[in-house]
């Protein structure tokens, strides 16, 4: 369902420096979690994510390790609470391996444009804003912005405008629809990435406020690091990829100078790991 990416480098990172307590803040399936309860016999294993579907299947997946590792359904932003809650001060790693999984593109959210789905791409069901929402009531000028801004969407104001054109005739209420209104100002041409990506990514962004959680997620690291303790972080794309390549450089000892990436093979059995890129980062 699945695929852990670059699972071998970053749990090796992660565990480079001894220790026994990681805090795993995008458990996901488990698949990360997995390998590091294999690797330290000693370790114990705090998963959090915030899409309900994942912990009741990495639960499963962790059967085999019943005892060493507890998950809570929460926003990585919360960490502190989760942490506090547990009675746990000082942390050996934190892993982000951030995005969405194989299990939310697939599931009937409406996180892919290849598919005729309800506007929702909410990560956790509970959470209030939705696609629906951002796409049937944000302001042209807000539609331009987070398109530009999290989209880096070259013609952000035209998409905006066909949007808001397309919406005061019908709400635009599926995934179809709203390729429709893209491509229809945005043509497809062979051989670049499809049209809508940037702009469905931008709507990710803001309906799970993804940019934000990180930034307050990885302060919020800092006070529980032990001197020495880890800090691994897989990204997705250059926004996120930014953030964390500032954060290291101003609060770690940076441990990758380049970020590390997946190789060839990796990418060949699974491709939707192509744009990932790991760094990490060491409390002094
Ligand atoms: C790429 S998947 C992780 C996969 C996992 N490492 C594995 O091996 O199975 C990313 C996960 O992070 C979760 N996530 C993304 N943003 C989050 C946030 N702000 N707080 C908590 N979980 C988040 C998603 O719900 C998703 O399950």
């Amino acid at each position: 369902m699945h695929i852990p990416v670059l699972l071998k480098e970053a749990v090796d990172l992660l565990l480079g420096n001894g220790g026994k307590l990681y805090v795993d803040c995008t458990v996901g399936l488990g698949g990360h979690a997995k390998s590091i309860l294999e690797k330290n016999p000693q370790a114990i294993v705090i998963g959090i994510d915030r899409d309900p579907q994942a912990l009741e299947l990495a639960e499963d997946n962790l059967k085999a390790f019943e005892g060493k590792f507890s998950l809570y359904h929460a926003n990585f932003s919360e960490l502190d609470q989760v942490l506090r809650m547990e009675g746990v001060s000082e942390v050996d790693g934190f892993l982000f391996d951030l995005g969405v999984s194989m299990l939310q593109l697939k599931s009937p959210r409406g996180f892919s444009f290849q598919k005729d789905e309800r506007l929702d791409m909410r990560m956790n069901p509970e959470d209030r804003l939705t696609a629906y929402h951002v796409v049937n009531q944000y302001s042209e000028r807000e539609l331009e912005r987070i398109f530009r801004e999290y989209g880096e969407e070259p013609y952000a104001k035209r998409v905006a405008k066909a949007i808001v054109v397309a919406r005061a005739k019908k709400p635009i209420e599926t995934t179809g629809e709203l390729v429709q209104v893209v491509t229809s100002v945005l043509p497809y041409r062979v051989g670049r990435i499809h049209p809508a990506t940037r702009v469905f990514q931008a709507i990710r962004i803001e309906v799970n406020q993804e940019l934000k959680s990180l930034e307050i997620a990885l302060s919020k690291t800092l006070s529980f690091l032990r001197s020495g303790g880890r800090l691994v972080v897989i990204s997705f794309h250059s926004l996120e990829d930014r953030i964390v390549k500032h954060f290291m450089k101003n609060h770690l000892k940076v441990l990758t100078k380049k970020p590390i990436t997946p190789t060839i093979e990796e990418i060949r059995l699974n491709p939707a790991c192509r744009s990932a890129k790991l760094r990490a980062g060491e409390k002094p």
